[in-house]
């Protein structure tokens, strides 16, 4: 299955100059969700991951149907003043605009072993994010799994230091 005819590109979408990638009709196609869900499931299942960790909103899609396959947990990373009681923050830079990350403290144990699921890599600052916050409670950040990559925004290189797993990659 090419998974790229399943996803819409819409240029300048939400700002000038960026090249936006759909993923609507992917996840409303049963054969193409599944497809993708398994995908990902079998790249991950070489490490042994006890949590998948999705970032809001759209590795919430991916991240928790992967788990589910996987028959793991799934832990949310959130954006700014989602989640209730303690959490932990980290600001950093997106493809366009800055944003906030939180993750509940406690939310695993010290040591356990978790592998974050989000739709698309672009700078990777998203999943730069979401990695330095899990490694400050003491994860051990396995694997991160994208379904799309863009190969030419430097999220490979800025996560030089986990596996990364890409599905599909633009521009090749
Ligand atoms: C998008 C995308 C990734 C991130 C990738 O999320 O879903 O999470 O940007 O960009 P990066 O590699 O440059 O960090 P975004 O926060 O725009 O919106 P969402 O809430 O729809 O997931
Ligand atoms: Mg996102």
């Amino acid at each position: 299955m090419n998974l790229k005819d399943y996803i819409d590109i819409i240029e300048d979408f939400p700002t000038e100059g960026i090249s936006f990638k759909d993923i609507t009709k992917l996840a409303a196609n049963n054969e193409a969700f599944d497809y993708t869900i398994e995908e990902l499931k079998k790249e991950l299942e070489k490490e042994e991951i006890e949590y998948i960790i999705g970032p809001e909103a759209r590795g919430f899609l991916f991240g928790s149907a992967v788990a589910y396959a996987m028959g793991v947990g799934f832990i949310p990373v959130r954006k700014e003043g989602k989640l209730p009681g303690e959490v932990i923050s980290y600001t950093y830079k997106k493809e366009y605009g800055e944003d906030r990350l939180e993750i509940k403290k406690n939310a695993f144990k010290e040591g356990a072993k978790v592998a974050i699921v989000d739709d698309l890599l672009a700078t990777g600052g998203t999943v730069k994010a979401a990695t330095d916050l899990l490694k400050s409670m003491g994860a051990d950040v396995r694997a991160l799994a994208f379904v799309i990559e863009l190969t030419e925004l430097g999220g490979r290189e800025l996560n030089k230091d986990v596996d990364i797993i890409s599905l599909v990659k633009y521009p090749y």
